[in-house]
C-alpha cells in the first residue's frame, strides 16, 4: 500500500505492507533510529512517539494507520533555536544511564508540558507510568521533566514576572542553548 506519514514536519511517501509496524517504518524506511524498539508488547514505552499530537506506541500501531498523519518523533524536538527544554532538562538532571527508554520518556514528557506546563510530581509519574526505565530508578527523570516545565514557563514569562533568581532552588535561571550544549 502507498501512504504518506509527515514526520518531524516532513511529508514521506512510501508503498509498504500492510502489516508493517510504525516504529519499523520509522526506523527501517525512514532511517530515525532514534525511536527506541523494545518490548515489541506496548509494555516499555521506548517506541512512544507522538501522532497528531498525542503519545502512541508505535510498536502497536501499522504504518498504515499512519496514513496522512503527523508523527513527531524524538527527532523532531530540536529545533534552530536549540535543543527542546525536555533535551535540556534529561542532560541538565542526568536523566538517563543507558538512554534506551530516554526517547520514549522524552516525547511523552513533550506531550505532558504541552497539555500541563505546570505539573505536579504526581502528574509527571503519572503521565510516565506507561513507560519503563531499567536503570534510573525513575526520581532523576522525574526531576529532569519538573526542570523542564521549570526552564519553559520562566522563559514565556514576562520579565516583571520572573522570580528574583530564586536562590536555592534547582532551576535559578533560563540556560542559553551554548551553556547548555557546552
Ligand atoms: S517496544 Fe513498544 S512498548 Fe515496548
Ligand atoms: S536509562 Fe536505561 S532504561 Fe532508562
Amino acid at each position: 500500500m502507498e501512504i504518506t506519514v509527515t514526520v518531524n514536519g516532513q511529508p514521506y511517501t512510501r508503498t509498504v505492507e500492510p502489516r508493517l509496524l510504525l516504529v519499523h517504518f520509522l526506523r527501517d524506511e525512514l532511517g530515525l533510529t532514534g525511536t527506541h524498539w523494545g518490548c515489541d508488547t506496548s509494555n516499555c514505552g521506548a517506541c512512544v512517539v507522538l501522532m497528531d499530537g498525542v503519545p502512541v506506541k508505535s510498536c502497536t500501531v501499522l504504518a498504515v494507520m499512519a496514513d496522512r498523519h503527523e508523527i513527531r518523533t524524538v527527532e523532531g524536538l530540536e529545533t534552530s533555536d536549540g535543543l527542546d527544554p525536555v533535551q535540556q532538562g534529561f542532560r541538565a538532571e542526568h536523566g538517563l544511564q543507558c538512554g534506551f527508554c530516554t526517547p520514549g520518556m522524552m516525547m511523552t514528557a513533550r506531550w505532558l508540558l504541552d497539555r500541563n506546563p505546570t505539573p505536579s510530581d504526581e502528574e509527571i509519574r503519572e503521565a510516565l507510568s506507561g513507560q519503563l526505565c531499567r536503570c534510573t530508578g525513575y526520581e532523576n527523570i522525574v526531576r529532569s521533566v519538573r526542570w523542564a516545565a521549570e526552564h519553559e514557563t520562566a522563559a514565556h514569562a514576562v520579565p516583571d514576572a520572573i522570580p528574583d533568581q530564586r536562590a536555592g532552588t534547582s532551576a535559578p535561571r533560563t540556560r542559553s542553548d551554548s551553556e547548555v550544549q557546552a
